[in-house]
């Protein structure tokens, strides 16, 4: 019987399929599956034929009033996911920009009330219609990059009044943009202006009631802590994590930041799905994470953004068999690029990072972070039909071409909510 569909994208010159559910690692990480001369068939949003294009031709019945379009021989890939973003906030901060560049350290910064602190009182101040506003507009760049789904963490309340209003926004915002939301509570990013000198105090306060109270609303999937030199020290981060474990949050950790902490091995003894940042590493954190395949969320884009070369060891983590993600780690703070095509260059450029790495990490691995691999991250049958034609003659031309938005269509659900005008913009 042949295959109903409403959507069918044909003449596709290069098909990056990324197949599979599981994270990719070591060599598996260049293996994009690609098919050429291909063709895409879905319905409802759902993804029911992908191969060759004359033999999909073969098994599908195009329904009436369906959608045909024709991709000029360019390239196809999965929508992009970008797995770890801080991207509602109010305000910016330019300023501290400047002053990083005059030779400011950024936790000095923040000691001073300034960083992370100066955008919570920009928060707490803000309307959560003006939230809703800054948010979409992010996302809407997001989306004219390619991506199609996004995690977002909390972060910039540090009350439980202002972290609530936090994650509402995005479960708003995952109702209202096309953009497929995964939500994060990261309470413990940083101590409050009221809390200071009475650390443990908040650690309880997020123990005792925002993690119960967050959970009982279902607003956020995964917890995350900031863990490292002046935030979140290990015994800290250790006794929110395991609370966190307790009431079935999956964990996520900011491990090996600005410094070497040991947050690494901690995401591998407490089971957390991912370990981000990780530029100071151990080889010891290497090794748990592969023990207990821990995924690591590398941020190029931080490193790059605020001046500094201590990118993370991506090639030694692919050599031991950690599956790599990429995001943007778009914040105020310390990244202000939204675009992950962006980040693949950064990664391929000062991480040595091959197109076929930085295409996985941006995929499917990226999705494994979310636990969304069933879902999204490659083109297969019974997935989401989240797709993005790349205006480009072969893959490897994606991260080369350094600053221009390649992307030509973006599909998400099997509707087209992104295209280039005539002019190419
Ligand atoms: O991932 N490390 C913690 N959080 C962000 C920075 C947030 C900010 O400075 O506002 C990061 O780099």
């Amino acid at each position: 019987m042949k295959k109903e569909c409403d959507l069918l994208i044909r003449n596709i010159g290069q098909l990056l399929t990324l197949a599979g559910d599981t994270p990719k690692r070591g060599e598996e990480m260049s293996n994009l599956a690609i098919i050429e001369n291909a063709a895409i068939a879905s319905k409802n949003g759902e993804i029911v034929a992908v191969g060759r294009e004359d033999k999909i031709i073969e098994e599908i019945n195009l329904l009436k009033d369906s959608k045909e379009i024709d991709a000029n021989h360019k390239v196809v890939t999965p929508g992009l996911i970008d797995c770890h973003t801080h991207l509602v906030f109010s305000g910016s901060r330019e300023d501290e920009f400047y002053l990083r560049i005059e030779g400011k350290n950024y936790l000095n910064i923040l000691k001073g009330g300034g960083g992370i602190l100066s955008t919570v009182d920009k928060v707490r101040k803000a309307s959560f219609e003006n939230l809703i506003k800054n948010g979409i507009k992010v996302l809407n760049n997001m989306l004219s990059f390619g991506t199609t789904t996004v995690e977002i963490k909390s972060g910039y309340g540090l009350s439980i009044k202002d972290e609530i209003k936090i994650l509402e926004v995005i479960k708003k915002l995952n109702e209202e943009h096309p953009i497929e939301i995964v939500s994060t509570f990261l309470g413990a990013h940083a101590f409050p202006e009221e809390y200071k000198n009475k650390e443990e105090d908040y650690v309880n306060l997020i123990i005792e009631e925002m993690l119960p109270v967050v959970k009982e609303k279902n607003l956020a999937k995964f917890c995350d802590v900031f863990c490292g030199e002046g935030v979140f020290n290990l015994e800290q981060t250790e006794r929110i994590l395991d609370a966190a474990k307790k009431l079935g949050y999956k964990l996520k950790i900011h491990a090996d930041q600005l410094g070497y902490n040991s947050g690494a091995e901690l995401a591998a003894k407490m089971g957390a799905t991912s370990a981000s940042h990780l530029e100071y590493i151990s080889d010891e954190g290497i090794n748990m994470m592969k023990q207990k395949n821990v995924i690591a969320e590398l941020l190029p884009g931080s490193v790059f953004f605020m001046g500094k070369t201590n990118y993370a060891p991506a090639k030694k983590m692919i050599n031991n068999y950690i599956p790599l993600t990429l995001a943007t780690n778009y914040n105020p703070g310390t990244c202000a690029i939204k675009s992950l095509s962006i980040i693949m260059t950064l990664a391929c450029i000062y991480m040595r990072m091959r197109a076929e790495e930085v295409i996985t990490a941006t995929t499917i691995n990226a999705a494994c972070a979310l636990d969304l691999q069933y879902d999204v991250g490659s083109i297969e049958v019974g997935k989401k039909s989240d797709i993005v034609i790349w205006d480009v003659n072969n893959y490897k031309q994606i991260p080369y071409f350094l600053g221009l938005n390649l992307v030509e269509k973006v599909i998400k659900n099997g509707t087209i909510v992104f295209q280039k005008n005539k002019r190419g913009f």
